[in-house]
């Protein structure tokens, strides 16, 4: 983050902390549970969020050498990701061309070719039809039209950005509205990817994203774990096109009174979230980054998988005590996000309301509505 927007965000959180308010909007909100229950909003969300929008797909540390590949089966369109001989990434539908079979599981190196393991059409890494078993059943079949589906895809800061339709224009500087040169900032694009954990619950993909979008629950929810470190109820939001950054502040951030504005820097005294538009949010922390990727079920319009994933400068077992603490924070936000959910699908309440320093909710919530609404 440059100096200046430091300097600003840090004063505005001294200043409240002296105030004992933290910033507020205007007005406070409301919000709609049937956004949350609503299966025709969930298709919606579908085609249009996670299908026709580019999402975070992996990342670069991943897959860092020719034969390297990855697969991703949370979107609608399940994604095969690997690294070309020139280095560069190739991204595809993971479909075979013959009669659809599921082409590549999981990860992997050292790939040279992809055979189907259902008759074996085989396809080289940039994606072209290099050999059909018993070729005699396909007489006269042109191989140039029966290459895998390409997608496009970007790598940016070390994240991987796929777009699930093919032809569709990626620019990953402006998927990162507003938060580009700030990432840029954090270095990431150096790190190596240390673990992942996908937790599946019960609820809309949006329940798992709000409860990164507000401190105010921290006091309460979390009171017996980080509750302590962090000032109550304060936050500093920025809206980012679609995008925004909250930042949760540390006690510490006080040391800063007796130091010269030219050295201060946030991070230490702070939490850094950021939602790359729509559904995944990169954490930054002192010594780490977290990355929640969030996806709604295929079949179940209640029921998310979110892939928590640390980044970290360098490889080391201690990310794996680092990913538990943060899941044990995690599990108390998303069991309430399960209840919440069942609270919603009972039509019992007709809105919920967003309080004067919950402003990124609305304008997460706001951000989604107006993507819709492009599409209608
Ligand atoms: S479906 Fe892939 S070879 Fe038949
Ligand atoms: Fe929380």
């Amino acid at each position: 983050m440059d100096h200046a927007t430091q300097v600003r965000l840090i004063r505005i959180a001294l200043d409240a902390i002296e105030r004992g308010e933290p910033p507020l909007e205007e007005h406070f909100t409301r919000n709609r549970p049937d956004a949350y229950t609503s299966p025709e909003r969930a298709v919606r969300e579908r085609e249009i969020l996670f299908k026709a929008h580019p999402i975070v797909a992996g990342f670069s540390s991943q897959i860092p050498n020719a034969g390297d590949f990855l697969t991703e089966d949370l979107t609608p369109v399940p994604i095969v990701i690997v690294r070309a001989e020139s280095g560069g990434l190739r991204a595809f539908a993971n479909i075979c061309r013959h009669r659809g079979s599921r082409l590549v599981q999981g990860c992997g190196s050292g790939a040279r070719r992809f055979v189907c393991p259902y008759h074996a059409w085989t396809y080289d890494l940039d994606g072209r039809l290099v050999a059909i078993a018993d070729e005699v059943g396909f007489d006269g079949l042109d191989h140039s039209t029966k290459g895998l589906i390409a997608l496009p895809v970007a790598e940016r800061h070390g994240l991987i950005f796929v777009h699930p339709t093919p032809d569709a224009p990626l620019d990953a500087a402006q998927i990162l509205t507003g938060l580009d040169a700030d990432i840029a900032s954090y270095r990431i694009g150096r790190f190596v990817h240390a673990e992942s954990r996908a937790i599946t619950r019960r609820m809309n993909w949006k329940l798992a994203s709000d409860t990164f979008w507000e401190a105010y629950h921290i006091r309460v929810l979390h009171a017996a774990n980080v509750a302590p470190l962090f000032v109550r109820n304060l936050a500093l939001f920025d809206p980012l096109g679609r995008n925004h950054r909250l930042i949760g502040v540390r006690k510490s951030i006080e040391q800063l009174r007796t130091i010269s504005e030219d050295k201060w820097d946030i991070l230490p005294h702070a939490t850094i979230l950021m939602n790359i538009f729509p559904n995944t949010v990169l954490v930054m922390q002192t010594d780490h980054a977290e990355v929640y990727r969030i996806f709604p079920s295929h079949d179940h319009p209640y029921q998310c998988t979110t892939v928590v994933s640390v980044l970290a400068p360098e490889p080391s077992p201690k990310w794996t005590k680092t990913l538990e603490l943060l899941l044990g924070v995690i599990e108390q936000d998303f069991a309430i996000g399960e209840g919440i959910q069942r609270n919603f699908e009972s039509g019992a309440i007709r809105e919920v309301v967003y309080g004067r320093y919950e402003g990124a909710l609305e304008h997460f919530h706001r951000s989604i509505r107006e993507a819709l609404a492009e599409h209608r």
